[in-house]
């Protein structure tokens, strides 16, 4: 079977073209590297002894996409690629309208064109907006509080309107809780390119010394230890989830829904004792207001694909934190040869 992966050189998508290959599918990558390196790709060969072939290019380019499809015969894609900085996504709302949008309409019209109907879909735990109960539910309602969150929900709707003109398409989207951690060959992971955003890859930089101190984000929500909690997720475990994803899609038509958590939450301190711990470094820190937008506590309910996929993370938050370190160690010697 050969699975179409857009942005597959992506954080995410990297890894699960490693677990496609792993378990026998054939892989065809499109990603403009806006956000990712063509490196990746050999990385990906490396590690799985496998090859894959690699279009460089952009999701909204429709000929491009065209001739994919013409050329490859996909049975199925996993789509990955679009714009996921939260913040930037608020300065450029345009920009993230058009890239994700565009490109999702793009592929989905081409996908129709070739009689392509199995698609997962990469939403995020954002799309339930600040949750009045947890843990979270795949029935809870919706919202968001930023264009990269509208982004999600808005193609979650395109998703459900097509599959309600269309009952041949099976549907399957995917809702990440907090990914982390990277493969334990240490070739690839996470490494963004400016100043992080997101907590585990700002740890790892106090830990190079590339930054000074971590700022925590509030030490008065109503949590165990008064720092924000979330539902750390180890990526190549959620990479799994896709293969369980694809499995289920080839055999039932429809669109469903799915949390893709530990159901675990670890609060911000929880995430640098651990780290200090298994990595054997210092993580200097200093406490500063509640970042705008944030919520105390965040996790899954994960149980819902463990019924219907018989999906379940197993990895835990010490392994997380080991093979986000040890993937950027490998890549700053790397750059240092
Ligand atoms: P990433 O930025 O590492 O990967 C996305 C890839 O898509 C990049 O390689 C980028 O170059 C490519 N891309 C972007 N726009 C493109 C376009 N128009 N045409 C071709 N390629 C394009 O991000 P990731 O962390 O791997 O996330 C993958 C998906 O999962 C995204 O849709 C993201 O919104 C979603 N998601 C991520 C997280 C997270 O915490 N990482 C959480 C929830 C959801
Ligand atoms: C953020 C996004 C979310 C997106 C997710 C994954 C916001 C408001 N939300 O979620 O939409 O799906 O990333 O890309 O941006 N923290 C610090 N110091 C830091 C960084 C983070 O204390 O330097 C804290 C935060 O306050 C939070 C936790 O660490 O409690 C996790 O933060 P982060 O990694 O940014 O993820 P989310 O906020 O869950």
């Amino acid at each position: 079977m050969k699975i179409l992966v857009t942005g597959g050189c992506g954080y995410i998508g990297s890894h699960t073209c490693c677990e496609l290959l792993d378990s026998g599918y054939e892989v065809v990558i499109i990603d403009n590297l806006c956000n990712s390196k063509e490196d990746v790709v050999d990385k990906i060969k490396q590690i799985t002894k496998k090859e894959v072939k690699f279009y460089k290019g952009d999701l909204c380019d429709k000929d491009l996409v065209d001739e994919i499809f013409s050329k490859e015969n996909i049975d199925a894609v996993i789509h990955f690629a679009g714009l996921k900085a939260v913040g930037e996504s608020v300065l450029k709302p345009l920009l993230y309208y058009r890239n994700n949008l565009d490109s999702t309409l793009t592929l989905l019209e081409i996908m129709n064109k070739y009689n392509c109907k199995k698609i997962v879909f990469s939403s995020s735990a954002t799309v339930y907006g600040s949750p009045k109960t947890l843990p979270i539910k795949e029935d809870f309602p919706l919202s968001t509080t930023n264009p990269y969150g509208s982004t999600k929900l808005y193609i979650e709707g395109i998703l459900k309107d097509l599959y309600i003109s269309d009952n041949e398409w099976s549907i399957a989207v995917l809702r990440y809780f907090n990914p982390i951690g990277a493969h334990e060959s240490g070739l690839i992971g996470e490494n963004p390119k400016d100043i992080p955003n997101n907590l585990m890859p700002y740890i790892v930089r106090v830990a190079t010394g590339e930054l000074k101190e971590l700022s925590i984000f509030g030490n008065d929500y109503d949590t165990h230890d008064g720092t924000g909690v979330r539902d750390y997720i180890h990526v190549v475990d959620l990479a799994k989830g896709h293969i369980k994803a694809i499995e289920h899609i080839c055999k039932e038509k429809g669109i469903d829904y799915y949390n893709l958590g530990t159901g675990n939450g670890y609060s911000v301190l929880d995430l640098v004792t651990t780290f200090e711990k298994v990595n054997n470094v210092k993580i200097n820190y200093k406490i500063v207001a509640r970042r705008k937008g944030d919520v105390a506590s965040c996790y899954a309910d994960a149980t819902y694909a463990l019924d219907k996929l018989n999906w379940k993370a197993t990895k835990g938050i010490e392994e997380m934190c080991k093979d986000s370190f040890k993937f950027v160690k490998n890549s700053n010697k790397d750059l240092n040869n």
